[in-house]
């Protein structure tokens, strides 16, 4: 058997079908199949990945090596495995997995060392913990690959941080900046598998519930949108004034976090940014209120803090936590973790099957360019972008229009006005 750390290998005939499931919902995906089995365009790379070891991940790792890539998995939180998946890998796939649902921050890294530990010439990341591991305690190693490519909002910001102040060595794919990523994985995923979450975790009634979201991104919007349709009030909170604007024209009420935590039920972070509600907000907060983070980090609220002022802490159910605090009730959901993936499955299939399309041509990309990228964060070509949609409308039988040669040509020229 490949090497691998799971939790149980016997799990992997559940894992296995639930992986042949998400395969049916991922028709891009099994196009890009296809074509890298007949192909093989990353035949002998080494790719260490660090991605949320799910059921849409697993089938993103069998396709890359179909490709002829020698694939290791690494989670990319302790909290959002899917431990059949993971056995399933290891057991029917020969993928060397690490990961498991609930490992503590010294196993966490031990995975991910042990991805790198395999000299990788190309690296995976959803949330930049590879590339930061290698720009820090295995700087020898950068020389050697070729690229990494980077699923998640929060992950570009680490990343073109690094850029700006001179750290980054190696050219990186920004896969959540192609349109085919964000404009769907982050508005429609995690809108809909963050209220997943939410009602998993707490079995409440969204229908009349007051909710305050904080961030009005991609991913902001996509929950607003998807807890207004479920019947709640929901309120934006924003420090940018466009998107406040936006969320204000969108029909949603605009508010100051402190104000709103006095009477909303519910608060979902979605920000990429730390500490939006951190110990500071307590004393606002109405009795009973719950508290979810949609956000890759688990630090866009001060979970630690809230629980360092409580007096009692206990879980009612999976991932719902009670504390108390100067005699209020705090519920807070998945100890701030991606509610979406700890307490549901993540994004549908569907959806991840344009993300994941978008991270096996950046593999190819990466391979095919190697030595030749400049080292900065880059975007996947617009042409990869709209192939992508392309495939994604074929394999829906949605057929479009073309433009017309008269039509290309106006559009082109400057000359004709009224
Ligand atoms: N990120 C969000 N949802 C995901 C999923 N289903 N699989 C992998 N990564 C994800």
């Amino acid at each position: 058997m490949v090497k691998s750390d799971i939790k149980d290998i016997k799990l992997a005939p559940f894992g296995k079908r639930k992986i042949e499931w998400a395969f049916s919902q991922m028709k891009v995906l099994q196009s890009i199949q296809t074509r890298f089995k007949e192909e093989k365009p990353l035949k002998d790379v080494t790719i260490a990945a660090c991605l949320h070891v799910t059921s849409e991940t697993a089938n993103l790792a069998i396709a890359l090596k179909s490709g002829g890539a020698n694939v290791f998995l690494a989670a990319s939180n302790p909290l959002s495995t899917q431990d059949d998946v993971a056995a399933s890998l290891v057991s029917d796939f020969d993928i060397p997995t690490f990961a498991i649902k609930g490992e503590d921050n010294k196993t966490y890294y031990k995975h991910l060392n042990a991805v790198l530990d395999e000299k990788p010439q190309v690296t995976m990341d959803d949330g930049a913990d590879l590339v930061s591991l290698l720009h820090s305690e295995r700087k020898s190693q950068l020389k050697d690959v070729y690229g990494s490519s980077e699923e998640t909002t929060t992950g570009v910001i680490r990343l073109k941080a690094m850029e700006k102040s001179g750290a980054l060595k190696i050219p990186v794919i920004a896969v959540n900046d192609s349109l085919t990523k964000h404009m769907f994985d982050n508005r429609y995923g995690t809108g809909q598998s963050t209220v997943d979450g939410i009602i998993r975790t707490t079995n409440i009634l969204l229908a009349g519930k007051k909710v305050l979201v904080c961030g009005y991104g991609w991913c902001g919007r996509g929950v607003a949108s998807r807890l207004r349709g479920m019947g709640a009030n929901v309120a934006i909170a924003e420090v940018d004034p466009l998107k406040a604007l936006e969320a204000l024209m969108d029909g949603f009420v605009v508010r100051k976090i402190s104000d709103a935590l006095k009477d909303n039920d519910l608060v979902v972070t979605a920000t990429g940014n730390k500490h939006v509600i951190d110990t500071s907000h307590l004393k606002f907060m109405k009795d009973g209120i719950i508290i979810a983070n949609a956000g890759h980090f688990n630090v866009e609220f001060d979970y630690d803090g809230f629980v360092k002022q409580a007096s009692k802490k206990r879980e009612l159910r999976p991932f719902l936590e009670e504390l108390t605090i100067s005699g209020k009730k705090i519920f807070v959901l998945g100890e701030g973790r991606l509610i979406n993936l700890v307490s549901a499955e993540g994004h549908p299939p569907d959806v991840m099957d344009m993300s994941f399309a978008n991270q096996a041509f950046a593999a190819q990309f990466l391979i095919k360019n190697a030595g030749e990228l400049a080292v900065k964060v880059h975007k996947l070509p617009d042409d990869i972008d709209r192939e992508i949609a392309r495939l994604k409308l074929e394999t829906m039988g949605i057929e479009i229009d073309k433009l017309t040669a008269n039509q290309k040509k106006y559009l082109e020229s400057w000359t004709e006005g009224t």
